[in-house]
């Protein structure tokens, strides 16, 4: 949040206001770079490189920021918010093996991080009202990534990702 300062020194603080909705799903994948030896692979990797895969169940955490609208009091209709997790991300990854069965991670290893980028892309076009300004996706209870809004402008985490 910044303060702009105006004439006079008086300092204007904008409010940013995020909503964030939580779901759930569980999935399975596995850790596997062709390009690395088997040997390699085992090293890097450890047990997620078992080619049999293991599961999560994963938590994610999707929070829109903008100005409520006057005339409603809300970023942006949540139950349009719940139909579109349900739709892009639930019905696409749920009881799914990543590594086959989600065509958006099939040459990637899809590790928490790659998992929620692919999340961001998938939902940033379909946030309409407001902007996606976070997607948090929990792997455990004890770990967690965040993508967040204006990462690719800093010219380095996003820069060229689209391409991938
Ligand atoms: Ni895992």
């Amino acid at each position: 949040m910044e303060g702009q300062e105006i004439s006079g020194g008086l300092i204007l603080t904008q409010i940013m206001v995020r909503i964030t909705r939580k779901i759930e799903f569980s999935a399975a994948h596995l850790y596997h770079n062709p390009k690395f030896s088997d040997e390699e692979n085992r090293r890097i990797f450890g047990k997620c490189n078992n080619p049999h895969g293991h599961g999560h169940n994963y938590v994610l955490e999707v929070t829109v920021a903008g100005d409520p609208d006057p005339n409603t009091g809300m970023i942006l209709d949540l139950k349009e918010l719940k139909d579109i997790l349900q739709r892009e991300i639930v019905e696409r990854m749920d009881h799914r093996f990543l590594n086959y069965e989600v065509p958006e991670l099939a040459n990637r290893i899809p590790t928490c991080e790659n998992i929620a980028l692919v999340i961001w892309d998938l939902l940033e076009p379909k946030i309409t009202r407001g902007h996606l300004d976070r997607v948090r996706l929990y792997e455990s209870p004890d770990l967690y990534v965040d993508c967040t809004a204006g990462a690719a402008a800093n010219g380095s985490a996003g820069k060229g990702r689209r391409s991938a």
